[in-house]
C-alpha cells in the first residue's frame, strides 16, 4: 500500500522568536531535524517500498500551493504583537480560526480552497514526503484522517516528528516518528 509522509519543516528562526510567517531561516536543530529525516524516512518505510524504490533517486517538486497560510500585514509579528496592533483581528480570529482572513492574506478556508489540486494529486500519487507549514500539513492531515476542514485549525502537527499516512478502504492507518534531536 503506498503511504504519504507530512513533515514540517525544520525549526526556523521565527518559530524561535514567535514570529508567525515570514520566511526565515532555518535554527541549528531545524538543520538537524533535515540531516536525521532520511533515517526516519527509512525506518517508517516497509522492506518492500524500500527494496523496490533503491535504484531511484527521489524526485523533488516544489508546489507553490504549499505555501504558508497567508498572514498578510501580520506577517512577521508575534500573536503578542497582533493583539495590541490589531486587537479587532485578534479577536476575530479567536471568535472563527477557520473562517478569519488576516488582512491582505488568507484563512483556513481559503488554504483548503487552494490545496484542492494538490490533495486531488495526492489521491493519484505513489509514495510521497511533503515536507512544508504547519497551518497546511494540518488541512492535508485533516482531509486524509477524515477530520472535518472546519477542524484543521486545532490539529496537532508538531515539530521534528515525521507522520507517515496510509490511506485504507474506509479509513487511514497513522504512524508518527518522533528525531530525538
Ligand atoms: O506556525 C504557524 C502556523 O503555521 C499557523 O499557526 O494558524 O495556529 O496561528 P496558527
Amino acid at each position: 500500500p503506498r503511504s504519504i509522509w507530512l513533515s514540517r519543516h525544520g525549526e526556523s528562526n521565527f518559530n524561535l522568536s514567535g514570529q508567525i510567517g515570514g520566511d526565515a531561516d532555518i535554527s541549528d536543530r531545524g538543520e538537524a531535524y533535515a540531516r536525521r529525516l532520511p533515517e526516519l524516512v527509512k525506518q517508517s518505510a516497509g522492506d518492500r517500498e524500500l527494496t523496490t524504490a533503491r535504484f531511484l533517486e527521489y524526485e523533488k517538486l516544489e508546489w507553490k500551493a504549499l505555501d504558508e497560510l497567508d498572514s498578510g500585514v501580520c506577517d512577521g509579528l508575534t500573536y503578542a504583537e497582533i493583539a495590541e496592533q490589531y486587537p479587532e483581528d485578534f479577536k476575530q480570529r479567536d471568535d472563527d480560526k477557520y473562517n478569519y482572513r488576516y488582512l491582505g492574506g488568507e484563512s483556513y478556508r481559503d488554504v483548503v480552497i487552494r490545496l484542492e489540486p494538490i490533495i486531488m494529486e495526492l489521491e493519484r500519487s505513489e509514495n510521497i514526503l511533503i515536507v512544508t507549514h504547519q497551518a497546511i500539513l494540518r488541512c492535508i492531515y485533516a482531509y486524509f484522517m477524515n477530520v472535518p476542514q472546519e477542524r484543521s485549525p486545532w490539529m496537532e502537527v508538531p515539530l521534528h516528528t515525521l507522520i507517515k499516512l496510509t490511506p485504507k478502504a474506509y479509513s487511514t492507518i497513522e504512524e508518527r516518528l518522533k528525531a530525538d534531536i
